[in-house]
């Protein structure tokens, strides 16, 4: 009897793809420390500019594009890669459709991020921000995603359940849009192997640069971490979500607003000025979809708040969901054109950046990872409760430290710069402002430094789990599968 509930578990624990989940869980890891210990080096160059110890590959402008490609597309998208195809088989009750296809998605995307880290810091770039790879590197990503899209809405398709969760509507608006975006932004002409000019020029390209960059923050910062919110913070508070309606609508209303927001980035430039205002308008609309999403999340602990005393886990979650709501607020804010003719250029737009990427996406991808890696590895639990409250805390007043920080350097900034004596020449010079701006560079590295420290205990933790030997292995993965 009980050999053949073990064998039985054993079908169940093999019938889901978790190979490819464990590869990517791992990688989050990996580029997460790799991606953040540059971002903690740039910062003390901002602080100690000998630090790129006068060599062009170290130097502040090649390393700053790696910072954000590496923490963006290896980080971020390593977490999304796991995270959607552990939730998808779960929700579909079904294995991917292809294993072959999902480890080229794995390989393919692991030698997109090699290719970043060596194209980079070499000076090969389209300049296009969010968007500098090659065109070479750009054709590779396109097949990887075209994969990964097969893979996606192939397994969708020959799932068990009657309806789509709503998760899988944010993994796959996520995948779809993303395409569009990485098509349509990288249009360019090839001149050499490593060159190519892009297809648009003025402000034409300057639109279609931030339609894309802002949409890259709504879709693979936002729309895909929503997904993963909306299956792993139910999951970890062992409450459905709050209301299946109002995930709904936030979707529609989330999807069908942000594509219009981009122009908010070029406020004052040469853009038409229909196309600033409209793009103001769209991103304080914004808000009600966004804090939709956040309420949703939050209130999907009713009556589990106590949880919140033990479980640093679900705090990791709900504080990035917190995270969430303030820069969907200060970001609604910040798209009002006169608010943004002080912020603009100003280091308070990096802590608004970091308000969504370390508060909202690095603490929503690392609860998600905690509920996610023992049970992908047959494991009861994360080896160590402790490290992982550390972790929370060091997270925590990491993401503090950086976003306060920025806050105070950028208006300063932003003020210095505006300030006119009566005969109308600047009161203060470009060298003051950066003077004054030094205190906040500083805190913003100790800040960094401190949210670093909680990756590595991170990694410590999970190779002590993936040490401990557990006897019942294929039991528990498979009584997890089942649940
Ligand atoms: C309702 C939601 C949001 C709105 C309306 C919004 C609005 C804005 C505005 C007005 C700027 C400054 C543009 C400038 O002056 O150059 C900005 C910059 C930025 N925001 Fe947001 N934001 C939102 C949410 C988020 C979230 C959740 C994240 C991250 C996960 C994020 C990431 C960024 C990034 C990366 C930039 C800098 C882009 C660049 O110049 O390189 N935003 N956002
Ligand atoms: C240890 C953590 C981190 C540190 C110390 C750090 C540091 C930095 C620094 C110093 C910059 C350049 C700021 C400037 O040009 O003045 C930067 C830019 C940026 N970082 Fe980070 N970062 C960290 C984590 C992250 C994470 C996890 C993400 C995304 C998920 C992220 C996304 C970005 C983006 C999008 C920019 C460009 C912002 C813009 O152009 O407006 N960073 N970071």
């Amino acid at each position: 009897m009980t050999v053949n509930r073990a064998a039985q578990e054993e079908v169940v624990a093999r019938a889901y793809n978790y190979k490819v989940v464990r590869q990517f869980a791992l990688m989050t890891v990996v580029w997460g420390i790799v991606g953040m210990a540059v971002g903690v080096l740039i910062a003390a160059q901002l602080v100690w500019p000998a630090l790129n110890f006068d060599l062009p590959w170290l130097s502040f402008g090649r390393l700053r594009p790696l910072h954000t490609n590496a923490v963006i597309f290896a980080f971020g998208g390593c977490a999304l890669f796991a995270t959607s195809y552990y939730t998808l088989q779960r929700t579909c009750q079904t294995r991917l459709i292809s294993d072959g296809l999902a480890a080229f998605t794995f390989w393919g995307w692991q030698a997109v991020i090699v290719l970043a880290a060596i194209t980079l810091p070499l000076g090969i770039t389209t300049s296009k921000e969010y968007a500098e790879l090659e065109w070479p590197i750009d054709i590779l990503i396109t097949l990887v995603w075209v994969a990964y899209a097969l893979v996606f809405f192939g397994t969708i398709m020959k799932r068990k359940t009657p309806h789509i969760y709503v998760g899988n509507w944010f993994f796959g608006a996520f995948i779809v849009t993303v395409a569009i975006l990485h098509l349509v932004n990288n249009m360019e002409i090839p001149v050499t192997f490593f060159k190519s000019y892009s297809l648009y020029a003025g402000a034409t390209d300057a639109m279609i640069q931030w339609w894309y960059g802002h949409n890259a923050v709504g879709f693979f910062l936002t729309a895909g971490f929503l997904g993963m919110m909306y299956y792993f913070v139910p999951k970890q508070a062992e409450r459905p979500v709050f209301s299946y309606r109002l995930s709904i609508v936030h979707f529609w209303a989330l999807i069908g607003v942000y594509i219009w927001a981009g122009p908010h980035h070029l406020h004052y430039t040469a853009l038409p000025d229909w196309a600033q205002s409209l793009g103001m308008v769209m991103s304080l609309v914004l808000l009600a979809p966004s804090w939709g999403g956040m309420i949703n999340g939050m209130m999907t602990l009713s009556g589990a708040w106590h949880k919140l005393r033990d479980d640093p886990v679900l705090r990791f979650l709900v504080v990035s969901l917190a995270f969430y709501g303030m820069s969907t607020f200060e970001g609604p804010m910040m798209s009002i054109k006169t608010v943004n003719a002080l912020s603009h250029y100003t280091d308070w737009t990096i802590g608004h950046v970091h308000a969504g990427a370390l508060g909202w996406v690095a603490m929503v991808s690392i609860g998600s990872l905690y509920h996610m890696i023992p049970r992908i590895y047959g494991r009861t639990h994360m080896y160590s409760l402790t490290l992982i409250n550390a972790h929370f805390w060091l997270a925590t007043i990491g993401t503090v430290l950086y976003i306060a920080s920025m806050w105070v350097s950028g208006i300063t900034q932003g003020l210095m710069w505006r300030a006119v004596n009566e005969d109308g020449t600047l009161t203060y010079s470009f060298v003051e402002a950066l003077s004054a701006s030094y205190p906040g560079f500083v805190v913003r590295m100790i800040g960094g430094a401190i949210f670093l420290l909680g990756m590595l205990l991170m990694a410590w933790n999970t190779y002590l789990t993936l040490l401990t030997t557990n006897p019942n292995a294929v039991r528990d993965s498979a009584k997890m599968e089942v649940a």
